[in-house]
């Protein structure tokens, strides 16, 4: 059927373009944690060299949660958004409080803690936990409304919402780590704001943009 067409073209797509990322070795969801922290306002090749040195100096969350606030500050530094930083922490000491040092691994645990969000609860909870949740960030909005043409506003407070429910039924239960991180990809290379290649694209064939020329009329977006 559709979906199961749409999976096995993104998942083999992905199985032979998929950015050689660190923390793409591991599930640890310590390392997936601390990876999607700093890709969040930051370019994952830019990020790299911060997660391996913030590794070395904080190999286990143990480690982080009993660290100075100047040393992982001081980690953090070229990253910016220290808020960030400052959140890490305090979420390491929950998961020792509150988790007895394991990384909680329900969706609803991993948003208990201090900087989780939706986007960053999914994301971890998919790729570590292998949890059917899609991880909706701006990218994978951008992405969806583009195949589905749709007309959900991004700006609006309920657009995440409603991608969820597009997405949801799609993502793969198999790998569903690896269905939100091929469409992340895809959203950095392919189906960027501006400029898309479709002749590159796995999904083109399902994709209601790519057969109306319609890629750059989309997402919706009222407010800047
Ligand atoms: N952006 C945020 N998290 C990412 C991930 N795991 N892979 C690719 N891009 C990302």
């Amino acid at each position: 059927e559709n979906i199961n067409q749409f999976q096995m073209n993104l998942l083999a797509w992905y199985d032979f373009n998929k950015k050689p990322l660190p923390w793409r070795k591991t599930k640890d969801p310590y390392r997936i944690w601390i990876s999607e922290i700093m890709s969040q306002q930051t370019q994952v090749e830019t990020v790299i060299p911060y997660y391996e040195r913030f590794m070395r100096k904080f190999p286990t969350i143990q480690t982080l949660a009993q660290a100075e606030d100047a040393v992982v500050l001081k980690a953090w530094e070229g990253l910016g958004y220290y808020s960030r930083a400052r959140h890490l922490k305090i979420a390491a000491q929950q998961v020792m409080t509150d988790f007895g040092g394991a990384f909680p691994e329900t969706l609803t645990d991993i948003r208990s803690l201090k900087g989780i969000g939706p986007y960053t609860a999914a994301a971890i909870g998919s790729i570590s936990f292998d949890l059917p949740e899609p991880a909706i960030d701006g990218n994978l909005m951008r992405v969806t409304s583009r195949l589905f043409e749709l007309d959900t506003d991004i700006s609006k407070s309920n657009a995440r919402k409603s991608f969820d429910e597009v997405l949801r039924p799609l993502v793969s239960t198999d790998r569903p780590g690896d269905f939100n991180q091929a469409l992340m990809d895809i959203g950095s290379t392919v189906c960027t704001p501006k400029v898309v290649h479709c002749e590159q694209c796995p999904l083109s064939e399902c994709c209601d943009s790519y057969k109306h020329h319609t890629a750059l009329n989309f997402p919706i977006k009222t407010k800047k």
